[in-house]
């Protein structure tokens, strides 16, 4: 048989599968998995019932490419609470999940040889979605010394004549970090300045377990905001998300999203307006539990030997920084061995490693048997020098 040496796309070359795809598939049955980033839940009883009763009632067709009108609504009253004006269904397109909404604006904004700033360590699709356009992902820093809030003079002096979007991701996956207010302004108002959009993936804004959530959406002019049901709703495998942005660049993505998609799944649709304009005592329960979750692991991890971490405000991940001489994908891969399932840190940018994450979507008596593997290691591995 001939080879199909050659005939892969260049633009894939070089893209390797995700460093988190990896160690889920080195997961044995019973080893404990904080790999993944989702939540150990399933969807709301009343959400179930209304995928259902979309699928037996004939809701099994194409729909519109910008979504069911029910849903764009449904989600414009949620983001009311984020900005009181300009937001109308008309700024609202349903995607199918965050993924493909973040890919259809790359696709939209960004041509060969523009640079997007991208957060270090950041979530694993940003850089990876911007070359597979072309372009340059431009790393800004997110450090523990920082509390990984973003540096906003570090921000103005990365951006270049070529940049067109700077990505943004608050909570953030991996650190857990939640921006605070001055932060979201002053990146929003270096973007204006500098005339380029912010897009803004606010996929775990109801995990903000601290203070209220910093959304970027109040600035929405030069702000492109993303979510998911995937988290929020625990549908991450009912793939649906949303964008909103100002109505001038509505019809550019709608165009994108149709070559992309031609439409969102439309029975996954009725069920997110059950989502939306049904109880939030689901989401809810979740918080209260994700918040025990967090204030467990974090002093589960504060007293080990070698390991540091900064509390993380949001999500669902620890991020915990070590003092020991070993690269974070070999001892990832150790504890694996040993029935942990995590992510290396690099996995998530060159600033990532020396850093493990775990992700907390697990019972606590999961997170108490990983917790004692990973302490086990802690107390035999060498200290840097
Ligand atoms: C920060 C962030 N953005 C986007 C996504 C993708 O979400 P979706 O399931 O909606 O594609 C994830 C999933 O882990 C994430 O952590």
């Amino acid at each position: 048989m001939a080879s199909d040496k050659g005939l892969i796309a260049r633009r894939l070359l070089g893209i390797e599968m995700s460093g988190i795809r990896k160690m889920f598939e080195l997961a044995g049955k019973d080893s404990v998995n904080m790999g993944l980033g989702e939540p150990d839940f399933e969807p709301a009883p009343h959400v179930q019932d209304a995928l259902d009763k979309a699928v037996r009632g004939g809701k099994n067709h194409y729909g519109p490419t910008l979504g069911l009108p029910e849903l764009r609504a449904a989600v414009a009253h949620r983001i009311r609470s984020y900005r009181k004006e300009q937001v109308s269904a008309q700024n609202i397109i349903i995607t199918a999940g965050a993924t493909q909404a973040l890919m259809t604006l790359n696709h939209t904004f960004v041509d060969h040889g523009d640079e997007v700033l991208v957060p270090d360590p950041g979530f694993v699709l940003y850089p990876v979605q911007a070359r597979l356009c072309g372009a340059f992902p431009i790393p800004y820093s997110l450090t523990a010394e920082n509390k990984y809030q973003p540096d906003l003079d570090e921000i103005q002096a990365k951006l270049s004549p070529r940049t067109k979007l700077i990505l943004v991701n608050t909570p953030s996956n991996p650190t857990g970090a939640c921006m605070d207010k001055a932060t979201v302004r002053g990146i929003c108002e270096i973007a204006e300045d500098a005339g380029v959009i912010v897009v803004a993936d606010e996929v775990y804004d109801f995990l903000s377990y601290d203070a209220p959530h910093q959304s970027f959406l109040s600035h929405m002019d030069n702000v492109i905001w993303v979510n998911s049901f995937s988290k929020t709703y625990a549908m991450t495998g009912w793939r649906l998300g949303c964008i909103a942005t100002k109505r001038e660049y509505v019809s550019a993505i709608e165009k994108m999203h149709y070559y992309t998609v031609a439409c969102p799944p439309t029975p996954f649709q009725w069920a997110g307006v059950a989502a939306l304009e049904g109880p939030q005592d689901h989401a809810e329960g979740m918080f209260r539990e994700f918040k025990k979750r967090r204030d467990r692991i974090t002093s589960r991890i504060r007293k080990m030997r070698g390991m540091k971490m900064v509390k993380p405000g949001g999500a669902f991940y620890a991020f915990p920084k070590y003092d020991f001489d070993i690269e974070s994908e070999i001892w990832a891969l150790e504890l694996a061995k040993r029935g942990l399932i995590c992510s290396p840190g690099s996995a998530f940018g060159a600033l990532g490693e020396g850093h493990l994450r775990f992700s907390y979507a697990q019972p606590v008596a999961k997170i108490d048997a990983g917790m004692d593997i990973l302490e086990e290691m802690c107390n035999q591995l060498p200290l840097k020098d």
